[in-house]
């Protein structure tokens, strides 16, 4: 399994294999005040709290304000951070873009911290999927696939509408990203009045439920997913007799029994559903003509 950096958010990373997977471009969409600044500030601060480094690109707010709402918060440590050099946060007017990825890269390229993991963040990118009109997926495919040299990347895109009906800007990013995670706010004061959904997490299990969350003052984001939820996305060791099984039974094939083997012990490490996979592996015997 690849490496995992953890999101910072409570809750979360159980529900995505560990976290974020590492050198990935990770996406939160959403619409207005859901909370995407308050994601990036947490996933920065989790990191530097620890081993990593993190470079904020601001392309809306000043670095004053985002000092100031990380206070808010109860996030205290942002200063120490930007003073011992750990945390550096670069403001952009989005207006001010010419010809973004050149310019982008280039800075991102400048500021990295070299000798250790960097968290990268890009809050909003939405000026850039707006600018980037001509040859919009080259641009946005090159800036992704530098980034993903530089670090583990949280890019967030400001979309009121609901994720089955993105505008055309946040389409190509969306569709380039590893990750893309979705944020609702129903507005009505609810249980389910702020919503976190997968859409997408590449190479990895996640949960595919819609999980409600809360915005905390000294905490920040935290998902409320039920044990069941957490349990429905880890693997389970219930049915270890079953696979052991089959697994002694797919060696006794010459010719493809070894390459079997070793996918049914893939399909064991990640079974996390509740039914016994004995229906699945029968299937996966008759299909290869072993028994
Ligand atoms: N201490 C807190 N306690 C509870 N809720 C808070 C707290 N601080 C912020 N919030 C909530 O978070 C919202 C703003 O979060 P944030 O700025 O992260 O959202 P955003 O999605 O980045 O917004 P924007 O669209 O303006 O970029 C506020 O509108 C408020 O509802
Ligand atoms: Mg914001």
């Amino acid at each position: 399994m690849s490496e995992r950096i953890t999101s910072g958010i409570y809750g979360l990373d159980e529900l995505m294999g560990g976290g974020f997977r590492k050198n990935t471009i990770n996406i939160i969409n959403g619409g207005i005040g859901v909370g995407k600044t308050t994601f990036c500030l947490q996933y920065a601060l989790f990191g530097l709290n620890r081993e990593d480094k993190a470079l904020f690109i601001s392309l809306e707010m000043s670095k004053e304000q985002i000092i100031r709402d990380c206070i808010a918060l109860g996030f205290l440590e942002i200063e120490e951070h930007i003073e011992n050099g750990n945390l550096k946060i670069l403001h952009i007017y989005g207006e001010d873009l010419t010809f973004p990825s050149i310019s982008l890269i280039d800075m991102i390229k400048k500021n990295i911290f070299q000798g250790s993991h960097n968290r990268i963040i890009i809050d909003p990118f939405t000026y850039y999927s707006m600018f980037l009109e001509k040859d919009k997926r080259k641009s946005i495919s090159t800036i992704f696939q530098n980034l993903r040299e530089f670090g583990t990347t949280i890019i967030t895109l400001e979309e009121s509408e609901n994720i089955n009906s993105v505008k055309a800007g946040s389409m190509m990013p969306l569709y380039l990203a590893d990750t893309v995670l979705r944020l609702d706010n129903l507005g009505f004061g609810e249980m389910f009045d702020r919503t976190l959904r997968i859409v997408k997490h590449r190479g990895s299990k996640h949960g595919s439920s819609l999980y409600p969350y809360k915005i905390e003052s000294g905490l920040g984001i935290v998902i409320l997913a039920s044990e069941h939820d957490i349990s429905n996305v880890t693997p389970t060791n219930k049915f270890d007799k079953e696979f052991i099984a089959s697994i002694k039974e797919s060696r006794t094939n010459d010719k493809v029994g070894e390459k079997l083997a070793k996918r049914i012990e893939l399909l064991r490490n990640n079974w996390n559903h509740i039914e016994s996979p004995e229906y699945i592996l029968n299937l996966v015997k008759r299909k290869e003509k072993i028994q």
